[in-house]
Order: C-alpha cells, then sequence, then structure tokens
C-alpha cells in the first residue's frame, strides 16, 4: 500500500469516494476500489478483468511489453538453464529455492506419492474407450478428494502441504493411465528409481513384453516444457483454482476445476488446436492461404499459436522453446513436414502487417505442440501435459491463497442487462 490516493467524484450526485493506491514490489499500481460502491453507489465494469487484480500474489511477476517472467524473481530464462521442474515446484510452492537436503527430501516425497489407489485406477474402466484424457483426467483428479480425507481439512498447513504434494505427484500417474487406457495399453505404475520426467515418459510408453529404450533428450525436452509451464500468474485456470478456492472446497476440487478451465483452445487447449491447424494447413505452400484467412474477420478462423493476453511484444517461454524445438528434432532424428508447415507460418506471420500491428507474435503452445509430437505424444494429450506443469503452479497459489489473513470468497458483481420488474402473467394470458 502507497500513500497515494486517487479521488472518485459522481458530479451529478456529488458523492466520492477515495482510492488507496495499491502498488507491489514490481509492475504497475492499483486503485483499491473495495470501497467504491458503498461510497459512491458505482460497481467498476470489466469484462475479461483486462484492468483488474483480483488478487496480491508473490508468486509470479510477468511484464508482458517487455518480454519478462519471474517465477519468484528468478528470471524464466535462469531456471530454464540451470533447474528442474521439481526444483521449481518446490520454488513456486516455498518462495525460495531449496538446499540440497531440502531438495531431496521434497523429491523423496513427491516420489513416494506418485501411487493411485487401485480402485482409483479401477474407475478409467468406467470411461468409453475414446474419451478425451482432459475428461479422465480432471475426473480423476477430483475423485482424489474421496480417497485423502487425511488431507482435506484446509485449515491445517501440514494437511495443505500434503495435497500439494500428492496432486504434483499424482497428476502424471493419472495423466498416463488416460492414454494407456485410451489406447488399450495395460496401466503401468510409477518407477520410483527414476526421476519425474522419467518415471512419466515410462508410464506412457514402457510395455511389459520388453525393456523401453529412451532418449535423455527425450526426459529433458519434458523437464523444460514443464518449467515453462509451471505458472503464469493469474491466468484464467489459476483464477479459477483461486475462485474455487475461496469457497473453502478442497484442494482436489480446486485442481480438477483448474483443468476444466485450462482445456478451451483460448488456454491450454491451444497447444492441441495448433497441431490440428497445423495438419489442416497440410502443406508449407498453403500458408499464405492460412494467414489470409486468419485475418479475415468473418472466416472465424484465428491462427492458433498466435497472440496473448498478456504478451504484447514476445513471449520469453516461446523463444526457449523454439531453441529447444529445433534441438528436440534433430537430436531425436525426427523430419516432421508439420515442422516445415510450422516455420513457414511463423515467417509469414511475423511479417504481415495485420499480425505485426497488433503485437501477435507465436506463444509458448505454438512449439511447446511440435516438440510433444516429436516425443510421440499423441495430441489428444498435450493440454494434460500442460495440465501436469501447471499443477505446481495451482498448488503454489492454492497455498498462498490460504495462507492470506481475511481472504474473502470470490464474488463478482454484474451491470444487470435483464427485464427490468414485471408481474407473472398466467399462462392462459400470455
Ligand atoms: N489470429 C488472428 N487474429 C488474432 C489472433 C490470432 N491468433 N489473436 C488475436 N487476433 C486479433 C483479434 O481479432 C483482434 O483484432 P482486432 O483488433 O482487429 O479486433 C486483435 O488481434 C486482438 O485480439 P483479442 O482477442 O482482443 O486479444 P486477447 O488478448 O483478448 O486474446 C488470445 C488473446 C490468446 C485469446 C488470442 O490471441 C487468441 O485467440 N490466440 C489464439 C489461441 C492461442 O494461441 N491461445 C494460447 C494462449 S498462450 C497459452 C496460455 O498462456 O494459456
Amino acid at each position: 500500500m502507497s500513500d497515494k490516493t486517487v479521488v472518485i467524484t459522481d458530479a451529478s450526485t456529488n458523492r466520492s469516494a477515495t482510492l488507496p493506491v495499491v502498488s507491489g514490489t514490481m509492475g504497475d499500481p492499483a486503485f483499491d476500489i473495495g470501497k467504491l460502491n458503498k461510497d459512491t453507489g458505482y460497481f467498476t465494469y470489466d469484462p475479461g478483468f483486462m484492468s483488474t487484480a483480483a488478487t496480491k500474489s508473490a508468486v509470479t511477476f510477468i511484464d508482458g511489453d517487455q518480454g519478462v517472467l519471474l517465477y519468484r524473481g528468478y528470471p524464466i530464462e535462469q531456471l530454464a538453464k540451470q533447474s528442474n521442474f521439481l526444483e521449481v515446484a518446490y520454488l513456486l510452492i516455498n518462495g525460495e529455492l531449496p538446499s540440497a537436503a531440502q531438495f531431496q527430501t521434497f523429491e523423496h516425497d513427491v516420489t513416494h506419492h506418485t501411487m493411485m489407489r487401485e480402485s482409483l485406477k479401477n474407475f478409467f474402466q468406467g470411461f468409453h474407450y475414446d474419451a478425451h484424457p482432459m475428461a479422465m483426467s480432471m475426473a480423476a483428479v477430483g475423485s482424489l478428494a474421496a480417497f485423502y480425507h487425511d488431507s482435506l481439512d484446509i485449515n491445517d498447513p501440514a494437511q495443505r502441504k500434503l495435497a500439494a504434494i500428492r496432486l504434483i505427484a499424482k497428476m502424471p500417474t493419472i495423466a498416463a493411465a488416460a492414454y494407456r487406457y485410451s489406447i488399450g495399453w495395460p496401466i503401468r505404475y510409477p518407477r520410483n528409481n527414476l526421476e519425474y520426467c522419467t518415471r512419466f515418459l515410462h508410464m506412457m510408453f514402457e510395455v511389459p513384453s520388453e525393456p523401453l529404450q529412451l532418449s535423455p533428450v527425450a526426459a529433458k525436452a519434458l523437464d523444460l516444457l514443464f518449467i515453462l509451464h509451471a505458472d503464469h500468474e493469474q491466468n484464467a485456470s489459476t483464477s479459477t483454482v483461486r475462485l474455487v478456492g475461496s469457497t473453502g472446497a478442497n484442494p482436489y476440487a480446486c485442481v480438477a476445476a483448474g483443468i476444466a478451465a485450462l482445456w478451451g483452445p483460448a488456454h491450454g487447449g491451444a497447444n492441441e488446436a495448433v497441431l490440428k491447424m497445423l495438419a489442416e494447413i497440410g502443406d508449407a505452400k498453403n500458408v499464405g492461404k492460412a494467414v489470409e484467412r486468419a485475418k479475415d474477420k468473418n472466416s472465424g478462423f484465428r491462427l492458433m499459436g498466435f497472440g496473448h493476453r498478456v504478451y504484447k511484444n514476445f513471449d520469453p517461454r516461446a523463444t526457449i522453446i523454439r531453441e529447444m524445438c529445433h534441438k528436440v528434432l534433430a537430436d531425436l532424428n525426427v523430419s516432421d513436414p508439420m515442422l516445415d508447415v510450422a516455420m513457414e507460418l511463423e515467417a509469414a506471420a511475423l511479417k504481415d502487417s495485420y499480425f505485426v500491428e497488433r503485437k501477435l507474435y507465436p506463444n509458448v503452445d505454438f512449439y511447446s505442440g511440435i516438440i510433444y509430437k516429436a516425443l510421440g505424444i499423441p495430441t489428444e494429450m498435450f493440454t494434460v501435459m500442460f495440465a501436469i506443469a501447471r499443477t505446481a503452479g495451482w498448488v503454489a497459489h492454492w497455498l498462498e491463497q490460504h495462507e492470506t489473513p481475511d481472504a474473502k470468497i470470490g464474488r463478482p458483481r454484474q451491470i444487470y442487462t435483464g427485464a427490468p420488474t414485471r408481474d407473472y402473467v398466467d399462462v392462459e394470458k400470455r
């Protein structure tokens, strides 16, 4: 909170409100409008939260104009180069990088909560064979609340931490089970002698009949993708987790709601949409036509993987991932015609005035889908992959929310545009 205030006066009624200015450590300040309605009779109207901070948070900072992304103050570029996903998860949750001993304990805890109860595993049998893995993952995560009564008391910090660990630990197990079920393969148990990403790849691809040959590049690439997707401050799914969390709902319900919000193509579903779009374009020679279609507002077609609500210059994650994308394809010796389409599309959009003027640059999802494809992960699983990574951010925000004294239930207001008060009319008179 700063000493600055802003006074808003309604000249017609002479009612005014003195709004304190709230400043964080970095970023734009905000007016605290908590008493605005009481003092003036006005609400604020901000569809899509274009100018509204819904909370204070110390987890992640974004400067969209400068292309800056910090987790707990650490630049994403440094974390991508020097850290690993589990360490980043620890950082997001606890606020500081772990010592070697703290990391060992955290890794041990996550590793030893990876198993699913057998009866939860059996839930998958209830789905139709072609169920989307997001639907299965969302349902399975929500159902964890039915199994872990020892971590449902949200007023107990130890139970909250336990739930956070469980969610980070079990998400890969659930995700891999959803995939295996959808292709009719037996669900694999997590192998605790492996690290987080390698363990996940084993659960995805290992078959009982032969050992899995796994390129170390695959786990490294996955780890990088998970770091880049781990958190992104108050995005739609994290805000959903917080909104549900504000009601006092249990952590598994909150994260299941986050998964639901992530599913949409304007959010986490974009990486799946990118691949579908590239397949639809089909060949680099069709890129020009696709760009023209995306510029035509009547076509209803947008270039998936371009543009971002917050990054209006460039997405720093896209810069890191673009480099990794080329490395992975070279190291895994993958030649993918979709990549040619993607590269052609990227080049065409970057020099087209429509995209340049609107600052529509490739975002993180433009490249992540191509890497996932190179790793053998099917398109329907892309958003699930995002959900595994984002679970770290979701639980970090959920924990932060419950450490905040006097937190209120989230309850937006509205501008009512319906019929004014009217009398009920009997059916024979209508
Ligand atoms: N292709 C063509 N035109 C676009 C696109 C696009 N991908 N994105 C925005 N525009 C145009 C839009 O039509 C509008 O034009 P005009 O000013 O003439 O009306 C202008 O650019 C601004 O668009 P907006 O919809 O007001 O921007 P927004 O900040 O509300 O939306 C967005 C951001 C990400 C939803 C949008 O850019 C989009 O739909 N992109 C494609 C989907 C996508 O890649 N989503 C993943 C986001 S990154 C992952 C994450 O963090 O969740």
